[in-house]
């Protein structure tokens, strides 16, 4: 019987027994390519049919040591490691191109190789020189790193073979090209080869590999996602065009808590740490204005501040908009249906546009209570006090959820000025000092707070 060949979506990695334009999983027109099919191996029998080695079986009750790690003294880094690089780990680091991904590298392997680590960068991309300019640039030329421009990897696998590093970076995956695999660099099945390849290298040989991944909008290039499941850990460095700061998020580790930021600011010199990201995203805040609310969220394991900015407005069309920048929509879709059933306040007839500032993304349902308030005082007019923290989580009902962490939420927001914080009814203030607002449900924010309903 023949096979019926595959195919699989360069974006999500969907995959499809036939071609078809738009990709059904995450809806992207022409990202859907044809998978080369698997070689049967030099036997030419199936896998299962001719005989293997056995397998080294163990029993959980084995002691293993945490694995050592070193670290770079890069502390917004490390920390997003989850307490530094783990050997023989195969990290990805995805962002859009020229957001920083390859200064964030250099930089790091630079403070790795600083420390004594055998560190080998290779860049598909740039050549040598380039690599080299920009080092010297960053004040970075007299760190120990070895550096190669190439895309060739069975090239690449020999010399990693050869000089045995401790840290490698391979500067794309997507220019990485695998001469027995028979499609074009940047297509879903050289990527995946490609990866594959370099992770059992680095399981091998006890070598730690970062794969940088652009995040492509064309699907002739095979995004990020499509080797995320290949990895022990998946960052992506964010950040707003237009903006300075940049966030490098985990958002899969193996060895540390996922959703862990680290925050940088990108500046003439290379990219500098933000030790207090709260102080930066609160900065560009003035007078109290009215569609502002201070949002004391946790972002892994650190308490992060954010201003949520929120403009309702009179709409000149039949359908009004829902815009929303650095929040879920269907969040924001879902509290503005409880404000009208629960508390009276419709948004119809009202376009409506949501903002974390900053650039930050929020993903924490414990921020629906400071969109709510965000919503709440755009729509009315009416500023929330200047030394106002909020948190809590809505459910459809209208009721308050309590959050975890409340504690460690209302120390930072003490720590940067404020005093009160509107939230959920059983939350604790603990020794933090802060003055708590206390609410059952949003029907008495709207009226306590704001006096309408
Ligand atoms: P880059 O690291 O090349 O991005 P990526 O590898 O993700 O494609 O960064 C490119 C951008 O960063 C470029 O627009 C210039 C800017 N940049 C600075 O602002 N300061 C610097 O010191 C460096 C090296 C780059
Ligand atoms: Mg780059």
């Amino acid at each position: 019987m023949a096979k019926s060949p595959a195919f699989v979506c360069a974006n999500c990695g969907a995959s499809y027994t036939k071609w078809s334009g738009r990709c059904e999983a995450c809806g992207e027109w022409n990202t859907i390519q044809e998978e080369a099919p698997l070689s049967a191996g030099p036997s030419g029998k199936s896998l299962g049919a001719s005989r293997g080695a056995s397998v080294v079986l163990t029993d959980l009750a084995t002691e293993e040591a945490p694995p050592p790690r070193a670290t770079s003294g890069i502390e917004e880094l490390d920390r997003v490691l989850g307490g530094g690089l783990v050997p023989a780990s195969a990290i990805l680091v995805g962002g859009d191109p020229g957001i920083g991904k390859s200064t964030l590298l250099l930089q790091a392997t630079a403070a790795f190789a600083r420390r004594g680590l055998k560190c080998l960068y290779i860049s598909g991309e740039e050549a040598s020189a380039q690599v080299r300019m920009r080092a010297q640039r960053l004040g970075l030329a007299e760190a120990p790193v070895r550096l190669g421009a190439e895309t060739n990897l069975r090239d690449i696998l020999t010399t990693l073979e050869t000089e045995k590093p401790q840290l490698a970076i391979i500067d794309s995956i997507q220019t990485m090209w695998a001469d027995n695999v028979d499609s074009a660099p940047g297509s879903v099945t050289q990527v995946r080869a490609a990866a594959h390849e370099l992770t059992q290298f680095a399981k091998r040989r006890n070598t730690a590999v970062i794969l940088v991944g652009h995040v492509t909008k064309e699907g002739q290039i095979a995004g990020p996602r499509v080797v995320e499941h290949m990895v022990d850990t998946v960052l992506y460095f964010e950040g707003e065009r237009g903006h300075q700061f940049r966030i490098l998020r985990a958002v899969k580790n193996r060895f540390g808590p996922a959703d862990e930021i680290g925050v940088f600011e990108m500046t003439g010199g290379g990219l500098q740490e933000v030790p207090n990201p709260s102080a930066l995203f609160l900065s560009e805040r003035g007078e109290p204005a009215p569609g502002s609310a201070v949002f004391a969220g946790i972002e892994g394991t650190r308490p992060v501040l954010t201003e949520l900015q929120a403009l309702v407005a009179p709409t000149p069309h039949s359908q009004p908009r829902r815009s929303v920048v650095g929040w879920d929509g269907g969040r924001l879709a879902m509290i503005l249906a409880v404000l009208e059933a629960r508390c009276g306040i419709p948004f119809a007839g009202l376009d409506v546009y949501l903002n974390v500032a900053g650039g930050m993304k929020i993903g924490e349902p414990a921020a629906d209570l400071a969109v709510a308030a965000a919503l709440l005082s755009a729509r009315e007019d009416a500023a929330l006090p200047a030394d106002c923290v909020v948190f809590g989580e809505i459910s459809l009902s209208g009721a308050l959820r309590p959050v975890s962490q409340a504690e460690n939420r209302l120390k930072e927001a003490a720590k940067l000025g404020f005093s009160t914080a509107i939230v959920p009814k059983s939350s604790k203030a603990g020794g933090t000092g802060m003055q708590l607002r206390p609410m059952a449900d949003l029907a008495q924010v709207v009226g306590e707070i704001f006096g309408a309903g």
